[in-house]
């Protein structure tokens, strides 16, 4: 109750939209070494923001405290409406899976399955029925320009037709949010751009917020804003 009336009464003047990610002076040390040193980031429904930073700046850290994967020492965490560090892990598994998606660098998708099987997952997962799964599935493979390789396995098809199909799965269920790390930081400029534009667009379509770490300023240039971090701090 007063947490939830200080997050409204101190929303950013003149956005008219919810915050999808609401952190507030988030501090995370793994052991004794400060990784976020108070970061505080508001980021409205649908928006698209870029993180860029040195290496070790702590980008990486909050992305998985935005995904619940890990839970900070202090501070606020409101992502989706709840509040994080106040649910069982349990709790946050099951929002990530069913209202975030997530990519990285490295095609995370399971190399003996085909894209088509890859992307049925996580709708799977959420006991989606199998007509339903096909067609959604079907629909985001067109989406994306993979139809004719949707029945290769992951280990048979280009990085660049990986990473596509790793966004796909990312975003096949609709989630309100997405957080990519260095999406593109394993492919060429050509590729990195089909694969942005991939992500931007799909994203834009069904009004998925992102937040996506880059080292590569072509890539931040597709994005809503941009945020630089500096020693676990955001600055400018
Ligand atoms: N699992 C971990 N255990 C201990 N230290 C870590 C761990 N992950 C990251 N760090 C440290 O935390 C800091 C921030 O790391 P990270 O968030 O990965 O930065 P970035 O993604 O910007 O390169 C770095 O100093 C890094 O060495
Ligand atoms: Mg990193």
């Amino acid at each position: 109750m007063t947490t939830a009336a200080r997050h409204d009464a101190t929303a950013t003047p003149g956005s008219g939209r919810p915050a999808v990610v609401d952190l507030r002076d988030v501090h995370l040390s793994y052991r004794s070494d400060p990784a976020l040193r108070g970061v505080s980031l508001r980021i409205a429904d649908g928006e698209s923001v870029a993180i860029m930073g040195p290496s070790g700046c702590g980008k990486s850290t909050l992305l998985h405290v935005l995904a619940g994967v890990l839970v900070p020492d202090r501070g606020d965490v409101r992502v989706l409406g709840e509040d994080l560090t106040a649910l069982s892990d349990k709790e946050r598994a099951r929002l990530r899976l069913s209202r975030m998606g997530m990519v990285f660098q490295f095609g995370d998708l399971i190399s003996e399955l085909t894209l088509r099987e890859n992307l049925a997952l996580p709708l799977q997962l959420l006991g989606g029925k199998p007509e339903g799964v096909r067609s959604r599935v079907a629909t985001m493979l067109e989406r994306l320009g993979l139809t004719e390789v949707a029945d290769r396995r992951a280990a048979q098809v280009s990085g660049g037709q990986a990473q596509r199909a790793a966004v796909g799965r990312a975003l096949v269920h609709q989630p309100a949010l997405l957080v990519a790390d260095e999406p593109t930081g394993a492919l060429d400029t050509v590729t990195a751009d089909v694969v942005m534009q991939a992500l931007i667009e799909t994203a834009a379509e069904q009004s998925t917020a992102l937040v996506v770490v880059t080292h590569d300023n072509r890539v931040a240039a597709y994005l809503d804003r941009l945020v630089t971090m500096r020693d676990g701090k955001l600055v400018g």
